[in-house]
């Protein structure tokens, strides 16, 4: 390699690029991991192969790997695959990177103008017998679930017609069906987004399109029972930043916040819009209908809180002074009123995840990420250059809140692991990210005892760079 990484936020300490493929056999396991826990612990890793052709650029960039913790009756392997998409193909020819800065085209090499320049880096998802790796601004890749080896390029046997796929599904585990969207999908800056629904068996159904207030970065959106709902946030995409070699996203607090609600088997022309003031969220929590309200959970901000996106507008918040919260937003599907309310339900946190029986209903208990300063000074890790150093269960019933934390520890996305018991609330795995020592540990929680500490911790004997987001797939649900 002739370049090295610059030593910015965004590749130094934790960010620091990893680029190791491994298998690990048996991993050493402190504890006892409970022999119920099986099954394969999908990761999507950004971990850039090469530098930016224009030397500089941002976390979320970096070619996308996939990591698997296969557990087996207590005992767990380990397998790492960079995702080999057309990107990657073309660098690995040049040794080098053809490819410029995030999500913007114009500042790419000539010889790859007009090919594929999607990570991959996102989002693991294994529904209708295959596993995908998502990134919401191209198609997805599709891998083998056993080997991790890419199979290619996805979009539903050239049934689907939207340009991208986002990195954020939501699954209705009791139709088996995946309500799936695309934002900028007619192209860069275009304010199309299709929305579709894929059946248990894999199916695309009913791809429908519509437009949004702008061009906004759509991370996420939640499915209820009888509504999906489309949150737009004021993080713009504008072309002639983009021609000029800027971000693809900048802050925009001159346009508000909005959320489109449609019957989640209806059609577009039902798009009902509310309207708000300018905030981010990156992720929502869960989201439900009861009677004529619809309720949806969000990890929310005054401001989006990636650095990038500040800096692109000329601002720079202190996380701290950002206002975020975990909060409900409440919309009444009967009455005249344009916008929500809010309700706060808990301190800020990421990275959301309840357990799969919880989805698209009224529930109780969350897991989340957090970063409390009583728990330990900030470390760099993860696009917001701090990693969370706090993993808390919350009762959004009644506040109730019990972390865990350790020092110098970065925690990453928690996953949540069903139990077969009776009353069992189930498990939380976490890889945390040990300072200076490079390399992590994985520790698996009782869930509803998270603040007990880990049952069982597995030894990695090296660093796993920042996860964007993972998933379980149960040994029952995996077709071999
Ligand atoms: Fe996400």
């Amino acid at each position: 390699m002739t370049h090295a990484f610059p030593q910015t936020p965004d590749f130094i300490v934790h960010n620091e690029p990893v680029r190791i493929e491994c298998d690990i056999y048996d991993l050493i396991v402190k504890g006892k991991i409970p022999e119920e826990i099986n099954g394969v612990w999908y990761r999507s890793i950004p971990d850039p192969q090469y530098p930016s052709k224009e030397g500089n650029d941002v976390f979320i960039s970096g070619d996308g790997m996939v990591g698997a913790f296969y557990f087996e009756n207590g005992h767990v392997d380990y397998k790492c695959r960079y995702v080999m998409t057309e990107r990657l193909k073309n660098d690995r020819a040049a040794r080098r990177s053809l490819y410029g800065v995030y999500r913007n085209p114009f500042t790419d090499d000539a010889s790859v103008q007009g090919k594929g320049r999607g990570v991959a880096n996102t989002t693991p998802v294994y529904h209708g017998g295959k596993l995908l790796a998502l990134k919401e601004d191209s198609l997805a890749w599709e891998l083998d679930p056993i080997t991790l080896e890419t199979i290619g390029e996805f979009d539903y046997e050239g049934k689907l017609k939207s340009k991208t796929m986002s990195a954020h599904t939501r699954l209705d585990p009791e139709t088996g069906e995946l309500f799936v969207f695309g934002y900028e999908a007619s192209g860069l800056a275009s304010t199309d987004v299709s929305y579709w629904i894929v059946d248990k068996e894999g199916q695309l159904k009913n791809e429908q399109w519509f437009k949004v207030p702008y061009c906004a970065m759509m991370h996420d959106f939640v499915v209820t029972k009888e509504h999906v709902l489309f949150p737009v946030f004021p993080t713009v995409c504008e072309l002639e930043r983009l021609k000029a070699g800027g971000s693809h996203w900048g802050w925009d607090s001159s346009k508000n916040s909005f959320v489109g609600i449609m019957p989640r088997y209806g059609d577009v022309s039902e798009m009902r819009w509310f309207e708000g003031p300018p905030a981010f969220s990156y992720h929502m929590m869960n989201a439900y209908t009861d009677h004529n309200m619809v309720h949806m959970d969000l990890c929310v901000a005054d401001v989006n809180v990636f650095p990038f996106v500040q800096e692109a507008a000329g601002i720079k918040i202190n996380p701290a002074q950002t206002n975020g919260r975990l909060a409900r937003w409440s919309f009444d599907m009967a009455g005249n009123s344009d916008t929500w309310t809010e309700t706060i339900l808990g301190p800020d946190g990421e990275i959301p995840r309840i357990a799969e029986k919880d989805f698209m209903k009224d529930y109780e208990i969350a897991y989340y990420a957090n970063f409390m300063i009583q728990n330990g000074r900030p470390i760099i890790s993860g696009p917001v250059h701090a990693g969370f150093n706090t993993a808390s269960r919350i009762n959004i019933k009644t506040g109730e809140i019990k972390s865990f934390s350790a020092p110098d520890v970065t925690l990453q996305e928690p996953v949540h692991v069903t139990s077969k018991q009776s009353g069992h609330e189930g498990y939380i795995i976490i890889v945390g990210e040990i300072f200076e020592k490079d390399r992590s540990d994985v520790y698996i929680f009782e869930a509803k005892k998270i603040d007990a500490g880990p049952i069982a911790t597995i030894k990695m004997p090296l660093r796993l760079r920042d996860a964007v987001h993972g998933n379980w797939v149960p040994a029952e649900q995996l077709k071999r």
